[in-house]
This record gives C-alpha cells, structure tokens and sequence, in this order.
C-alpha cells in the first residue's frame, strides 16, 4: 500500500525494506495469525475465487504461524517470479510501483493485537500475506500485479494517480468476480476480513456492478467501511488484457474531462447484478 510523502525511517534501506524479524514474533502474534487464519479458512471455499485457495494450496500458507518471507518468496519465485518483502508501513507511491514493477510483494511486518481482530488503522501482515498473495502464485493475476506498477509509474509522470488508485481498490482490494451464475471474492481487502467476505457477497446493501475500466476509474471509494460498490469482473484473463491492451494517457486524458461518480451511484449503461439498497451505509453514517 502505497501514501503520500513522508520520511524514511532509520533502519529501512533506500527501497524502503527492512528485514521482516521473523524469529522476533511473539506467540501471541503467531497465534493472532493462526486465529484469523482458521477463521478465514472456514469461511471461505465457495466465496473466494478457487485460484485463491490453489494458491494457499501451492504456496503451503495453512502451515502454522506467521509466514517466513524469505520461505513464501522462494515458493513464489519459482511459480511466478514474485517475491515478498518486509516494509515498515505505508510507503511512497514510487517506491511502491517500482516494487511492484519488478515483481517484489511489499508487506508489513506486523500484525494486529489479538484484541483488535477486526479493526486495522493500516495493513498489517495478515491482510498483506493472507490478502494478496496467494493470487499472486497464479500467473494471470501476478502479471496484472506487474502491468499495475507500471501503470502506475506511467500515471505518476501524468499526474493521474488518482484515477489509476481507483482500478486497484476496486480489484486488487475489493473486487469480485464471476463464477458461472455466481459472484466470487478475490480482492484482499475482501478475502481477508471476516465481516466483508459476507457483506461483499451477501448483504444486500452494496452495489454489485460490471467491471468497466473507465467508469471504475472515475468511481470514488471509501476507506473506512465496507464498501457501497463492488466490480465484477469477467475473469483474470480479461482483467489483464483490458489493462495491457489500453493505452491510459487519452483516457487520462479524457477522464480529467469528466465528473467523478458518487460512491453509490448507478448509471444507465450499468450492468448491474445487484441493486444496492444502500441502507447499511445510510445506518452506518446516520449514527456518526
Ligand atoms: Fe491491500
């Protein structure tokens, strides 16, 4: 995950990366992470995407603890190329797409306390490994993850991060997709919450919408609740070909020419596969 400016701590290198401690967890925090790992992996076959759990499959991540970077990433480099590595926090945007980029993973190193199970101020190990990657052990999706940072590094040099921010959180994070005549999870800050791997796909409050790039892109997001608008995609094939086969600067372009779309707005030309109610959210704020 990637934020605005900020200075680099003492003890990270040039890239932002520190050693990930792995003999420092407590265990307390390897038992933190087992815990919501049972959890999560009870709830979700026949909600998540089957390359996710393939992917916990192929890279062994139900084994006990929290996960030794340097262990997944030789896993991983040999499926896919990708590797994890340890970072203290948020980072700067460029430094993100450049790990990205070049196929390198960026996680924190920490984990939520066990009282706090399903409240995150920033992304912590469990969403960062748990979350994201085991579709990064699926070939489709890990070359998506790369065309994304350089995407990126192209929007940062037209000033578009913004817009392109968007097509993330909408897949990488909260995306769905489709399964024959049913939705499916994949995004990790789905898959990686209890509460939002029901909400996503059975509440009726949120939208459900098709996938469209140019409308995502314009689309606004909330970061501090469940979301009002889910994408579906197609499948990982399309989402990737979608994205090499644009060429984002005219529609930068053209975006910049546009209004932003609220957060729970349905269009015409929508395909829509579940008119949101809305009124979690409406309950939600009300009582802010
Ligand atoms: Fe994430």
């Amino acid at each position: 995950m990637a934020s605005g400016k900020q200075e680099r701590p003492n003890g990270a290198a040039e890239d932002w990366t520190i050693p990930q401690g792995w003999g420092s967890y407590s265990a307390v925090e390897h038992a933190t992470w087992d815990r919501l790992f049972d959890r999560q992996a009870k709830l979700l076959p026949g909600r998540v995407a089957p390359e996710f759990l393939n992917g916990l499959d192929v890279l062994r991540m139900d084994r006990p603890g929290i996960p030794d970077f340097g262990e997944l990433s030789d896993r991983l480099m040999k499926l896919t190329g990708w590797q994890v590595v340890a970072v203290p926090g948020l980072i700067p945007e460029e430094i993100f797409f450049d790990h990205l980029a070049n196929r390198r993973f960026v996680s924190g190193n920490f984990i939520r306390a066990p009282e706090q199970l399903d409240y995150l101020q920033e992304p912590d190990v469990f969403h960062d490994i748990f979350g994201h990657v085991p579709l990064l052990a699926h070939p489709v999706f890990a070359d998506y993850m790369q065309a994304y940072g350089r995407g990126g590094q192209r929007a940062a040099a037209l000033g578009a991060i913004e817009k392109l921010a968007r097509l993330y959180w909408y897949t990488v994070e909260f995306g769905l997709i489709r399964s024959g005549d049913d939705l499916r999870i994949y995004g990790a800050g789905i898959v990686s919450s209890h509460g939002e791997t029901i909400f996503a796909l059975d509440d009726p409050s949120p939208n459900r919408l098709g996938f469209d790039l140019r409308r995502v892109m314009r689309t606004k997001y909330r970061i501090d609740d469940y979301q009002q608008n889910y994408f579906v995609i197609d499948s990982f094939d399309d989402l990737l070909r979608q994205t090499l086969e644009t060429d984002f600067g005219p529609v930068y372009a053209e975006l910049a020419t546009q209004p932003d779309i609220e957060i729970d707005t349905i269009l015409p030309q929508d395909q829509v596969f579940t008119r949101g109610t809305q009124l979690y959210a409406r309950e939600q704020l009300g009582s802010r």
